[in-house]
């Protein structure tokens, strides 16, 4: 069973027109990417996989659930089934990290301070950083440890499912791949399910399982690269074409061919 399923998603603000029949589902345990161009209403439809937006018209089911027929108390506890990192990070600046980490623990649970102070030590290990961070602002942290520090607040609640809008923007490529590698560790040390929109090809070639593109209002495309690539949809196509045929190069490269440029 999907883990999150879309059926025929309308999306309108006012006059315009964002989603027409979007349809795509998110299966257990992989890294899936929503792609498209700018505007093309990514950030609206994880808004919608996660309640913060309701769609027009269409189905939406999170983890066995349909949001759009469910009752308060099951949107609360669903609500704490998922973490979230938004594109611009969004820590709270006048709040440590350790603090930032633990908002949710004091908001959702009765855990004593010393046990969420445990927990917030074990989430900045997760994530790769030292316990001594907890004790900075986020002013006081560099770029990819600022979003580290993000995913370690979005994972305090232990969350099944993992949202990340454009989580390598603003990360060079050294900390862009390196977040990657992050992303895929938890993955497979905790078993969650990891939606991310990206634009970043490098993550599209290296971590993600399955992928759909959003073009002319509706998903133009859904699968694994493998699948996406055969696609003739033209917005699929001028997104793939050069980076294509960069990873042809690449592969031909390591298996120690000959590259004719
Ligand atoms: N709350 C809102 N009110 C009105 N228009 C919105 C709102 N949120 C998004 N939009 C519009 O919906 C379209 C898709 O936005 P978005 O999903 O943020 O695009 P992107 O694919 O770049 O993430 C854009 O034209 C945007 O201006
Ligand atoms: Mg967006």
């Amino acid at each position: 069973m999907s883990v999150i399923e879309m059926k025929d998603i309308v999306t309108r603000f006012g006059t315009h027109l964002v989603h027409d029949g979007v349809s795509l589902h998110i299966e257990k345990g992989e890294i899936y990417a929503i792609l498209g161009g700018s505007g093309s209403g990514k950030s609206v439809l994880m808004k919608e996989m996660i309640m913060l937006l309701r769609p027009d018209a269409g189905e939406v089911t999170v983890l066995g659930r349909s949001l759009m027929q469910i009752s308060f108390r099951q949107a609360q506890a669903l609500r704490r089934a998922w973490g979230v990192l938004f594109q611009f990070g969004a820590l709270f600046s006048s709040m440590t990290i350790a603090e930032n980490i633990e908002v949710q623990l004091k908001e959702y649970t009765r855990l004593s301070r010393q046990m969420r102070q445990m927990l917030v030590q074990s989430k900045l290990a997760l994530v790769g950083l030292d316990p001594y961070v907890g004790g900075l602002y986020p002013s006081e942290l560099s770029g990819g440890m600022v979003k580290r520090a993000a995913l370690a607040r979005a994972l305090a609640m232990e969350p099944k499912l993992l949202f990340l809008d454009e989580p390598t923007s603003g990360l060079d490529p050294i900390g862009s791949r390196s977040f990657d590698r992050l992303i895929v560790e938890l993955r497979d040390l905790l078993g969650i399910t990891v939606v991310m929109i990206t634009h970043d090809l490098d993550s599209i070639f290296g971590i993600v399982d399955r992928m759909a593109i959003l073009a002319d209002k509706r998903v133009a495309a859904e699968g694994s690269l493998e699948n996406v690539l055969q696609s003739q949809h033209p917005f699929v196509e001028a997104f793939f074409k050069n980076e294509y045929a960069k990873e042809k190069y690449l592969n031909k490269l390591e298996a120690g061919g000959a590259v004719d440029v």
